[in-house]
């Protein structure tokens, strides 16, 4: 045989391989695709010609454009999206202009702190920035599991695993374990990455009032159903107003209705209790007790990712079957190094929890003493002032910029109707006249808008919608 001839045979051998592998996979994929037509017993439609739905014609883009057209009437600057030519602390530059800045997660000033900037540099030099893969597949780095090992020993539980972001953390998590057959119950102020991990689950979702032990007994009381698994989950402290979960009496309702008890620390962590350990410490309870902590690299530990602290078997199972985790790549190496770095210094320097919760506190007593609504802040690492109106929020922070303070408004759909605000982000690093400065602002910039009853209220919203239309 000549080497054409040899050739063309393999080439010929090697096609009939691959078709009869593909055939293996369809067939494979098809069956279970019967099985589930005939689970579902549907019966399957002729087929309708369709129009495409364009994007221009959806109602979330026609909302934008509402928006754009209404703060250009009505000549409000958009305070959303602006770049900061720095990194972000306690101050802040936009447009040139240094501002004092309330808008960072940069809870303990890590984010350029001499280890942390060393540890990411050195890490990069060795491993480049992406971990290139899936860490079941080829991902994995020793910066994973020193970042996991540290989180396990922060908690004093058995194990940890981490997440790309926090935002996944919660989806991948929340997915993984629970199930159609399954119960979640929430506080009714739980991030939107928790709510999207309930929904891809399937799990029944029930909420109870916001921070009410009471009313999540009575809901775990009355559920009828036999749920196969039951989670309630809770915040350690609140993204948007600022106040601690009632953990103690949560977990009391443990042991009478067997629930697993998640807790996200992404606002907590470095903040609460005598060295910054978090919600446990804060109450002095044993941080085992609770079956899932979850927490953000992207706040107090000055990186991006997340994580879930907890049993070994907890971990073992996520990192094996949670789809954010096996079918997405590794968190980058550096992230994972600095979020290590950022925890030893976390661990070394307690004073800087101590400093943050000194400037929640002064924020919250100054913004009290100048008649500001703080809501249901307790003046840790989140102080909302609520406004109330949407378009009057938005304003406050615009005048504020004007003034030298960058403070984001929070406007619905982040809160419900009626009660945006201004979040301000205490950090370790702002100062008391910074702080008193910001307060004093806040309060007389508020008041002149109240005063001219700026806000939604004063805009003919149909003239508006009548003007987009004829555009
Ligand atoms: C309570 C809470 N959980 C989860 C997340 C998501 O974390 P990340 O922004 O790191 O993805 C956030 C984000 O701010 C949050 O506030």
């Amino acid at each position: 045989m000549s080497k054409n001839e040899e050739g063309r045979a393999v080439s010929k051998m090697t096609n009939s391989v691959k078709q009869s592998l593909l055939d293996r996979m369809r067939n494979t994929h098809q069956s279970s695709e019967r099985n589930r037509m005939a689970r579902t017993e549907r019966e399957v439609a002729p087929p309708v010609r369709r129009k495409q739905t364009r994007f221009e014609d959806l109602p979330e883009y026609k909302q934008v454009l509402t928006q754009k057209f209404a703060s250009e009437q009505l000549g409000i600057a958009n305070p959303f999206y602006r770049a900061h030519q720095t990194a972000a602390g306690a101050t802040t530059v936009i447009d040139g202009r240094k501002l004092i800045n309330f808008a960072s997660y940069d809870y303990l000033g890590l984010n350029r702190h001499p280890h942390v900037l060393a540890q990411a540099h050195d890490t990069i030099n060795a491993f480049g920035i992406s971990a290139s893969a899936s860490r079941l597949v080829a991902g994995e780095r020793p910066a994973h599991a020193e970042l996991e090992e540290r989180i396990a020993a922060f908690y004093g539980v058995e194990s940890s695993v981490c997440f790309v972001s926090g935002y996944l953390t919660n989806v991948a998590a929340i997915s993984c374990l629970m199930g159609p057959k399954d119960l979640v119950v929430h506080d009714e102020f739980i991030h939107n990455s928790a709510l999207a991990g309930i929904k891809l689950s399937g799990a029944t979702r029930r909420l109870f009032k916001h921070n009410d032990a009471n009313d999540l007994e009575h809901v775990l009381r009355t559920v009828s159903g036999d749920y196969r698994r039951i989670l309630v989950i809770v915040e350690g402290i609140y993204s948007m107003d600022g106040d601690v979960a009632n953990l103690p009496a949560i977990m009391k309702l443990k042991a009478e209705y067997g629930f697993w008890l998640m807790v996200d620390e992404a606002h907590s962590l470095g903040i609460l209790g005598k060295r910054g350990r978090g919600t446990f410490e804060h109450f002095g309870i044993d941080p085992t007790q609770v079956d899932i902590w979850m927490g953000t690299l992207s706040k107090t530990t000055s990186s991006c990712g997340g994580y879930i602290a907890g049993s070994a078997a907890l971990a073992a199972v996520l990192k094996a079957s949670a789809g954010g985790f096996v079918y997405s790549v590794g968190l980058a190496p550096v992230l994972a190094a600095s979020a290590t770095a950022s925890f030893d210094i976390l661990e070394q320097e307690p004073e800087r929890s101590a400093a943050l919760k000194r400037n929640g506190s002064l924020f919250l007593k100054l913004a009290q003493e100048a008649g500001l609504d703080i809501g249901l802040s307790a003046g840790f690492s989140v102080v909302p002032v609520l406004v109330g109106d949407s378009l009057r929020a938005v304003q406050l922070s615009n005048d504020l910029m004007e003034a030298g303070i960058n403070a984001l408004p929070i406007i619905h759909p982040a809160v419900p109707e009626g009660m945006a605000r201004l979040r301000f982000f205490i950090t370790s690093e702002h100062t008391e006249e910074q702080i008193r400065h910001t307060v004093t602002l806040t309060a007389e910039k508020l008041k002149e808008l109240t005063e001219r009853n700026f806000g939604l209220a004063s805009v003919d919203i149909q003239q508006m919608m009548n003007m987009l239309s004829a555009r």
